[in-house]
Order: C-alpha cells, then structure tokens, then sequence
C-alpha cells in the first residue's frame, strides 16, 4: 500500500492507473476509521480495480466554534485499517498542500445546501464540495464511494458531479449500526456513557416515524412532535433539527404520500449527531 503525501505524485499514479485500463474508487474520509468506512471501502475494493482512500481532517467544512482541533484522529491505525481493506493508495496530504497561500477558490450549491444541516451549519457544504472537488481531480477516481448516514452530503456530491460535469459515479452506502442501533460515525467516540445511552433516541425516533407511517399516519407534523418528544425524554438530548422532506430537493413535504426523507440532527451533550431514514407508505 502506498502512502502519499502530495498532490503531484497522487495525480501521476492515478493518471497512471488510468493509462493503464484501470477502474479507479475512491473513498474520501477524515480518518478515525470505524466499520462504516471499512464498509465503504469494501464496496469501493469490490467495484474497482484500484482503490484510493484519503485522509484529511478538511478545516473549511467546520465552523469556528465547532470541533475541527479536537475532531479524533488515529493515522497508524487508519493505516492498518486500510492495509487489511485492500487499499492500494492512501492520500494523506497536509493543510498547506491543499489550501496554499493564495487559495481562493470555492464551489457553492445554492438550493440543497441551504436545508437541515446546511441551515445550521453555515458554510460547511462549501468545505465539503471544494475539498471533495479537489480530491477528486487529484485521485482522478471512476467511482466515489460515500455513505448514506450523511445523506445530505451525498446528494450535494452527487449535484455536484452532475453540474460539473466530472464524469465520476457516485455510489450510496447504507448506514452501519452498532448492534443495539447507533449509527457508526467518529463523533461517538465524544459521547460518555449516559449519553452513549441516549444517543439511541435517535434510531428509536426513526424506528417510531417508521412505525407510525405503516400505521398509516400521514401527517409530517404529528410524527415529528411524536420524534421530537420521544427523544426529548432522554436526558442531554437537543434538538437541532427534525426534518420530513423530499428526498431530492430536501424541501419539507406536507403528508407523507411518497417516500420521504426524515433526517435528525439531536446534540446529546456536546455531540452533534446525525441519522435519517427514508419513509414509505408501505
Ligand atoms: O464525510 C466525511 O468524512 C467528509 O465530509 C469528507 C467527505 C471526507 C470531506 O472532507
């Protein structure tokens, strides 16, 4: 497995993987690596012929008073980690190789970065859609692998792709749970253990919704109050969000008539979670 450290040299073996007739995947992550990346670049090694996987901690998509100097990080065993994936290329770059003195570019999404977590966080899709943009021009992929946890992130790639014209598929993977429900993502290694316990309200909230729609409730605002207080009833838990939407547009619904998406984003403590699921009538 290779470790490379600069732009230039990513770009040459990509290029050079390419010339050769290779499918090349991609799985961009910021490290700290659980089941769910491991899952991510499993589907990455099952499609291609090449896999590149990056890490970078990327300080544009986090906010000035968000957790980007403490975010967790674990390179040796991210490295092992992808060695027993089968990955054949890790991107790990610095700051300064990415963001140079002078760096001023940006790429902006205006309607589907402007819902759920693009309303709380300001500014943080733009992170996400330059830093993805660059990666992808430097690791020159064929497919991009993204999981489905952060689905808004994945649809604002998938825009992306589609109005640039960038000629990489971009593939979905669904969400890794912890046996008892949790989503798997790094931040819950934040979480003590009341509020690991708490966390749960999350998938329990979904589990609900999902309930009450094949009961045949059809009214966004009886199963977000339902969401809402359910979760509310756990200590340390916060809501930033509970969203039933359209799961392109991210535009709320007003009855659930056609899948949908319901998104939440609850702080349990000082952890900001994430979790979604689409509903459908049946
Ligand atoms: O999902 C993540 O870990 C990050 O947002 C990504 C896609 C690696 C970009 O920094």
């Amino acid at each position: 497995m290779q470790i490379i450290k600069t732009i230039e040299l990513m770009q040459e073996v990509s290029e050079k993987w390419r010339m050769d007739g290779n499918i090349i995947s991609f799985v961009p992550t910021m490290g700290f690596l659980h089941q769910g990346h491991i899952e991510l670049l499993r589907v990455g090694r099952e499609k291609g012929d090449r896999l590149i996987m990056s890490i970078f901690v990327n300080p544009t998509q986090f906010g000035p008073k968000e957790d980007y100097e403490k975010y967790p990080r674990d390179t040796g065993g991210d490295l092992n980690n992808a060695r027993s994936a089968g990955v054949d290329a890790v991107f790990m770059p610095t700051v300064e190789e990415m963001y140079p003195e002078g760096f001023q570019s940006t790429v902006r999404l205006e309607e589907i970065t402007q819902h759920l977590c693009g309303k709380s966080r300001p500014g943080h899709f733009a992170g996400v859609t330059i830093v993805v943009g660059k990666l992808f021009n430097i690791t020159k992929p064929h497919l991009a692998i993204f999981g489905e946890k952060d689905y808004q992130q994945l649809i604002v790639i998938k825009q992306m792709v589609k109005d640039l014209n960038m000629g990489i598929e971009v593939i979905g993977v669904p969400t890794v749970r912890e046996k008892d429900g949790l989503a798997m993502s790094s931040r819950n290694n934040y979480l003590s253990s009341e509020e690991r316990a708490s966390a749960l309200s999350l998938k329990k909230g979904l589990d609900l919704a999902r309930d009450m729609v094949a009961k045949g409730e059809r009214n966004p605002a009886k199963i977000k109050n339902a969401v809402m207080e359910l979760i509310l009833n756990h200590p340390f838990t916060e809501i930033d969000y509970i969203a039933l939407c359209n799961p392109e547009k991210l535009t709320d619904i007003k009855r659930v008539d056609r899948p949908c998406l319901l998104a939440l984003a609850v702080r349990v403590g000082n952890t900001r979670l994430i979790d979604n699921v689409i509903l459908r009538e049946n």
